[in-house]
């Protein structure tokens, strides 16, 4: 046997007719779970015409009705509980850009489901017992810090707590406890990058060797600029609170081609994202996924609003899903054509001249939406290289993406660093 083949799970063991019963079964049991214990999911599904035994396969789930956002918030804060009040060992909750955050709840089997899902991932990542683990994913209500930090308990690591913020002392942290792994999201990966070159460190020259990314998009393009200037291995980890939190999905290190999704616990669909019809293997809309073993907050059919592509398993028997493009909810509409943050970072990161630090301006003039790419020089670029590099991203933009964009170089570490989760779409349009 491989060194692989002995470190999977009993899931990640299962063939794939295996793993469709297994599916199935779950799927089965949800469902009557949410349909007894939660009267959203009765209501839903008795105004389908529909009841739990109506799923007899894996298709039928797509007779079943969407949950969204807006019914979790409908339903704040705890409507959407499928056990008693007393049976919840803990809550998260996501902020939310708008209006009532969304709370979710777990019971303690969803909390060993969850450390279980997190320490696979790691597994994935190319973690092993006895690593050292800093995990820079904020702690407290955000799913990032207590997900990471429990599956890498689960795991047999030892976890440095340290959570977001305090840039320098992350630094420290690094130098001194030797970690040889990093949770963390790719834009606060870059504020390290600064804060390691503000001190005169080489970040290449530390223990860190693996590197676990997730929270927002990133590209390959952001991978090869991390994977370079730390001498990292980056990986992508995928997951959303209204979920479970990371740990849906992950990328395995030795393919890095995708991200397998933890198919005996969640069942992903593909759906166009108006339509709501289900895609075919392989076409690109929106994320749409059903937990199968939760106890608290069993979700059916939840629509993510991340928008993806289903592909065959190649590490795992597990279905991939490529990384995520964009959320529905940032894609902005510039004259009738469709752009992604994504898209820009993969045009900035290949421009020479410019950093990897960029924001994306909305303004209006007149009755028409104006785009200005801000983007920062690289230390030392002189004005002739700056020019360039603005006209090679215009240009990349208007060929690539098909659209006219403003593109203004700014001074080196003039735009906002990201703690967290970064804000690329600062959006200046009169409401
Ligand atoms: O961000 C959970 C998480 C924490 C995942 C740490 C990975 C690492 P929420 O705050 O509920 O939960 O935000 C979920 O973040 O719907 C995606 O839009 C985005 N997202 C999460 N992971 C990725 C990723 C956590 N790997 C929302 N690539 C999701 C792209 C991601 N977007």
């Amino acid at each position: 046997m491989t060194e692989a083949s002995q470190l999977f799970d009993a899931g990640e063991r299962l063939d794939a007719a295996a793993l469709r019963a297994l599916q199935l079964e779950r799927l089965q049991n949800t469902l009557r779970h949410a349909y007894d214990h939660v009267p959203f999911y009765r209501q839903a599904f008795d105004k389908a015409g529909l009841r739990p035994q109506d799923c007899r396969s894996l298709d039928d789930l797509a007779r079943f009705p969407f949950t969204t956002k807006a019914d979790l918030r409908a339903n704040y804060p705890y409507g959407m509980f499928a056990v008693p009040r007393d049976r919840i060992r803990r809550i998260h909750a996501s902020s939310g850009t708008t209006g009532r955050p969304t709370v979710v709840g777990y019971t303690e089997n969803d909390l060993s489901l969850w450390a279980d899902m997190v320490a696979r991932a790691i597994r994935a990542a190319g973690g092993r017992p006895g690593d050292t683990i800093h995990v820079a994913y904020g702690y407290g209500l955000f799913t990032g810090g207590l997900g990471a930090h429990y599956g890498a308990e689960r795991l047999g690591c030892t976890v440095v707590p340290a959570s977001g913020g305090m840039t320098a002392r992350q630094v420290q942290l690094i130098r001194d406890l030797e970690p040889r792994i990093i949770m963390i999201t790719p834009s606060y990966m870059l504020t390290l990058l600064d804060e390691f070159e503000r001190q005169g460190v080489d970040p290449r020259g530390t223990s860190l060797r693996i590197g676990i990314f997730g929270a927002e998009p990133w590209t390959e393009g952001m991978r090869q600029e991390i994977e370079e200037r730390f001498g990292i291995d980056a990986v992508d980890i995928y997951g959303l609170s209204e979920v479970i939190g990371p740990g849906v999905a992950q990328e395995c290190v030795e393919t890095k081609d995708g991200l397998h999704i933890w198919e005996d616990h969640f069942c992903p669909e593909v759906v166009d994202p108006v339509t709501g019809e289900v895609l075919p293997e392989g076409a690109e809309g929106e994320l749409v996924l059903t937990s199968l073993t939760k106890e608290a907050m069993p979700v059916i059919r939840y629509r993510t609003r991340d928008l993806t592509r289903l592909l065959p398993g190649t590490a795992r028997v597990f279905r991939r899903m490529r990384k995520i493009t964009g959320r529905s909810d940032d894609m902005v509409i510039l004259r009738g054509v469709n752009l992604f943050p994504t898209q820009i970072e993969e045009i900035v990161l290949r421009t020479p001249g410019v950093a990897p630090h960029f924001q994306l301006r909305l303004t209006r003039e007149g009755r028409l939406d104006a785009l200005t790419v801000r983007v920062e020089a690289r230390p030392g670029a002189t004005p002739e290289a700056r020019r360039e590099a603005a006209r090679a991203v215009a240009a990349a933009v208007k060929n690539g993406i098909g659209v006219s964009v403003a593109v203004e170089i700014v001074e080196p570490e003039s735009l906002e660093r990201s703690v967290g989760k970064i804000r690329r779409i600062v959006d200046l349009r009169p409401r």
